[in-house]
């Protein structure tokens, strides 16, 4: 290596100026979470990686005929779930999301594709959301493949039928869900 231009290399240190601005991004991420699934987990692990601040937020959802869980025991299943992230919190939300967006200061809306039929509810939906808060921008993203076939519905529809929704949900989910609900 001797003479050569890596021996040669002489590093300096010269204070560099950014002239990036200091924003945090904050981002809720939407959804009714009854119950939640591991695709969810999977989704808001991926979310708190890209953002600053990921705030779940679970509609309180009174059109919802039958809720399996109430909105407070979503809260706190998701809570226990995503204690790990320092970055996540879970709050629940009435009306339009882009109010609470606003309240909540939020930049981003995320939410999950998991395949093409997802696609054109959400691309509803984002372009409303942009239509009412065009400062409010939606990002999707996908989960792991091994979820992409998870809906919270079909979780619900396979345990209520004595099917094994195990490794589909966290632990605790299904503990709830066998205690709450036993399959019939
Ligand atoms: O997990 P889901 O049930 O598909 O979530 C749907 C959700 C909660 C994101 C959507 O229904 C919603 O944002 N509801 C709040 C009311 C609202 O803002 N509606 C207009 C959205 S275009």
């Amino acid at each position: 290596m001797r003479g050569s231009s890596a021996s040669r290399c002489i590093v300096a240190a010269i204070p560099i100026q950014f002239d990036l601005p200091m924003n945090t991004v904050r981002a809720i991420y939407p959804g009714s979470f009854d119950p939640p699934t591991n695709g969810h987990l999977d989704l808001i692990a991926r979310g708190s990686k890209i953002f600053d601040h990921l705030v779940v937020a679970v509609l309180n959802n009174a059109e919802k005929e039958q809720p399996l869980f109430t909105s407070p025991d979503r809260v706190e299943m998701l809570r226990e779930t995503t204690r790990e992230f320092g970055n996540v919190s879970v709050e629940t939300f009435d009306g339009l999301l882009v109010e609470f967006a606003r309240q909540q200061r939020a930049q981003a809306v995320l939410r999950g594709i998991r395949a093409i039929s997802d696609y054109e509810y959400e691309f509803q939906m984002a372009l409303m959301n942009r239509r009412l808060a065009p400062e409010l921008e939606t990002v999707f993203m996908m989960p792991a493949e091994k979820y992409s076939y998870v809906s919270s519905r079909l979780i619900k529809q396979v345990f209520h039928l004595g099917g094994s929704v195990e490794g589909l949900v966290p632990p605790i989910v299904l503990e709830r869900m066998r205690r709450h609900s036993p399959p019939i």
